[in-house]
């Protein structure tokens, strides 16, 4: 297959691309080469450099059976001065992409999506039964009460797994973005009675991921300590739950997304990438420090209101949808990522 794939030059494109070419797949890749993620300085060969937001797209569209979008702007977003960046990158982008493919008729979509859509996930309240959590209240989050509370009655809750069902719930600007973009995706469809495949990832970590910016994830940050040779700093008690999913099996998934997007319904199908193995932040950073023989972690104390407790979703849909079931499980990949090379530019 001849796939245009954006953001080809990031952490998860330059993966995807690799595992592509290993299946006998044409890559077109294309990437802005965005400064807060690249940095200035000399470019890659080979690359259609190109800005979703501006630049004209027919040409490099012509003779691409499939559109792997994974070109967005990442993270969390650092405060609300970084809205209009998420919007005109990822949203406006999408669309411009999305009416370029239509113009050349290319109709199979495969879109980057997240489990931040979901934000804080689905509970069960022993009296209320199936919840979305409240929101944490500073005072609970000062007094070192992380865990939320059940929207009813106030009381304690447990997480559960979720599914590609659970509502839209995106507590940050990168997920109000990713949101969009799905939206865009479904829209594209019925407009083109089109198909696209949504993959929801977890935390994606692996060899090439960015070094430390104010944008990155828990891994790269953690990373980046050892690196420094400084202990890892945990927040609120270590215990935040979430499903580590190494860059390799996220490509994966997106290479068996490419060659079966074609044989979907018309309309868009979501689905969870994660591991299905759960792992604490706090034992996330004890194996990473362990493996790389860095000091042990620091449990700080510290909150950002904007994170989300425990997110956990379910991989079976990919299992059963897309045959994709992740082949590195998560103590072996954050062994090699403990030494494993961050990207610098
Ligand atoms: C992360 C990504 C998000 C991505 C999602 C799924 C970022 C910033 N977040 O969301 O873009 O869509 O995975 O792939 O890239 N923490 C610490 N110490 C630190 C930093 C964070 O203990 O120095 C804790 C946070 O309190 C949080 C957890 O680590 O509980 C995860 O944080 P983070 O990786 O920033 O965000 P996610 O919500 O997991």
């Amino acid at each position: 297959m001849r796939i245009l794939l954006t953001g080809a030059a990031g952490f998860i494109g330059t993966h995807i691309g690799d595992i592509a070419r290993e299946r006998g797949h044409e890559v077109v890749p294309l990437d802005m080469f965005l400064d807060k993620a690249h940095g200035p300085g000399p470019r890659p060969p080979g690359f259609a450099e190109l800005d979703l937001r501006t630049d004209r797209l027919d040409d490099v569209l012509r003779g691409i059976d499939v559109v792997c979008h994974q070109a967005a702007m990442v993270g969390n977003g650092v405060d609300a001065q970084d809205l209009p960046d998420y919007a005109e990158h990822n949203d406006a982008g999408t669309a411009r992409l999305l009416a370029a493919m239509a113009r050349a008729g290319v109709r199979d979509l495969v879109l980057a999506s997240s489990m931040v859509v979901y934000g804080d996930g689905r509970y069960t309240c022993p009296d209320d039964g199936d919840v979305p959590p409240a929101v944490r209240r500073e005072e609970d989050l000062a007094a070192g009460r992380y865990d939320p509370r059940c929207p009813v009655c106030g009381g304690d809750i447990t997480w559960r797994r979720i599914d590609e069902s659970t509502p839209f719930l995106p507590r940050t600007s990168y997920a109000a973005s990713k949101v969009a973009q799905e939206h865009y995706a479904s829209a594209w469809c019925t407009l083109e009675d089109a198909r696209t495949i949504a993959l929801r990832y977890h935390n994606v970590y692996g060899p090439g991921m960015p070094a430390d910016t104010p944008y990155a994830g828990v891994a790269a940050i953690f990373r980046s300590s050892i690196a420094r040779g400084e202990a890892p700093r945990v927040f609120e008690d270590g215990g935040q739950v979430r499903d580590f999913v190494h860059a390799r099996d996220v490509a994966r998934a997106n290479v068996l997304a490419i060659e079966q997007v074609g044989a979907h319904p018309a309309g868009l199908t979501p689905y969870n990438v994660a591991s299905g193995t759960t792992f604490t932040i706090g034992q996330m950073a004890s194996t990473l420090a362990a493996a790389a023989g860095a000091p042990e972690p620091v449990l700080t104390g510290d909150y950002r209101r904007f994170d989300v407790r425990h997110v956990v979703a379910s991989p079976d849909a990919a299992r059963s949808g897309l045959s994709f079931v992740a082949e590195i499980p998560p103590e072996e990949g954050l062994k090699e990522l403990a030494s494993a090379p961050l990207r610098t530019r």
